[in-house]
């Protein structure tokens, strides 16, 4: 029996293929490429010492589909595969829509047509817009999304909790992210951006490494503690630890269950930037801008739900957070160099 984690490359897939692999799993990836490479897989195995099964292919592609799942002995899926730029989503939706929907729609087709009907999903904190309260819940509605990208996640989240109503023989975790960062203690893998970074902990290490002059801070006028935004930043392998988590429950048959998967803690950006200088001793220069269209004041977790269901705790501070994305960035400047 296999796993499929689509998007298997990226950043927060290649991390939950090593815990995969480490706890023993057979894993199967399909990814396009479209924003990863093949390098992460390579290292992925360097890490762990066993070899990933992949498929070059798109989740729109039915008969790519058909022809992992005829070949493969697939017992769930951990679906990551999706594009994720909030500012390029605006620009482009029609491409967000189909990447993300018509991607799921096909990959849920196809996997009910083999009987496969247990998956985990990526979704975000994004789902609950302006949250009506911190630190966040589960039971929190969800919110006006301000950006196409977020609406993908919201409609997904919909779509397969309908399905799983339907047909009981579905079993559906959603998992609620809030802001992944770090790296593998290998430095082997990590975040790899293309071009400019949008998020965070990105900026601040090219900043740190020299390609950026400085951060730019999206405003300092918030109703925060020092006035800038704050989130709940987690380790990245903490994050991966929770899928396996995750797949354990849904082997009890669990139906639906919705996770938020966050420390609950809230940093702010200047908190960021003053952990990242002391963890690393680097210096982060930084200059105050105005806000960011779309971006809210506050968004944390309340994890207690994944800790009492699932077993699941974030364990890593925010110290080791900022050294491993430094180590990360300092190892591989240029990220995988493709
Ligand atoms: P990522 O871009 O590094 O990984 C996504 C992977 O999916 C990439 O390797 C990409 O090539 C692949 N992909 C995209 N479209 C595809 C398609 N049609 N067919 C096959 N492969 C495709 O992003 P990530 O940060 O690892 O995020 C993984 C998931 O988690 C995404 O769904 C993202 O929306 C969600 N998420 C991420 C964050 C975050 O802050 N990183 C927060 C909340 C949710
Ligand atoms: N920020 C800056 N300067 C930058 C980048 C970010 O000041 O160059 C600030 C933002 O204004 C925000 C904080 O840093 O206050 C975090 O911003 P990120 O872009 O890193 O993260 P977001 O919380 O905006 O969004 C992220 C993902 C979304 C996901 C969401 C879930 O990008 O995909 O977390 O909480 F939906």
């Amino acid at each position: 029996m296999s796993i499929l984690v689509t998007g298997g490359a990226g950043y927060i897939g290649s991390h939950t293929v090593v815990e995969l692999q480490n706890e023993g799993y057979d894993v199967v990836v399909i990814d396009n490429l479209s924003n990863s490479c093949k390098k992460s897989l390579e290292r992925v195995e360097k890490i762990t010492g066993k070899p990933v099964k992949f498929y070059e292919d798109d989740i729109r592609d039915r008969e790519a589909l058909e022809n992992i799942f005829r070949n493969e002995d697939i017992d769930s899926c951990i679906h990551f595969a999706g594009l994720k730029a909030v500012a390029e989503s605006v620009r482009i939706p029609w491409e967000y829509y189909d990447n993300n929907i018509s991607g799921t729609l096909t990959l849920l087709d196809v996997m009910r047509s083999h009987s496969v009907k247990n998956i985990i999903f990526s979704s975000s904190a994004t789902v609950y817009g302006t949250p009506k309260f911190v630190p966040i819940t589960e039971d929190c509605p969800k919110g006006t999304c301000t950006n196409p990208y977020g609406w993908t996640k919201s409609m997904l989240e919909q779509i397969l909790t309908d399905i799983q109503f339907a047909d009981n023989e579905w079993n559906v975790v959603l998992l609620r992210y809030f802001n992944p960062i770090g790296a593998h203690k290998s430095g082997l893998i990590g975040e790899n951006p293309t071009g400019i970074p949008n998020n965070l902990m990105p900026y601040v290490t090219q900043v740190a490494i020299g390609k950026r002059d400085h951060l730019n801070v999206f405003g300092n006028d918030y109703d925060t503690h020092d006035g800038t935004g704050v989130r709940d930043y987690l380790h990245v392998v903490d994050l991966a630890k929770g899928h396996v988590m995750a797949l354990k429950k849904i082997k009890d048959k669990s139906g639906l269950s919705i996770y938020n998967l966050g420390t609950g803690i809230g940093y702010s950006v200047l908190d960021i930037v003053k952990n990242f200088e002391e963890a690393t001793g680097v210096k982060v220069p930084y200059k105050i801008t105005g806000r960011r269209p779309g971006d809210i004041a506050t968004c944390y977790a309340d994890p207690s739900k994944a800790a009492k269901e699932l077993g699941w705790r974030a364990e890593y501070g925010i110290k080791e957070m900022c050294e491993d994305s430094w180590r990360w960035q300092s190892m591989n400047p240029d990220g995988y160099g493709e």
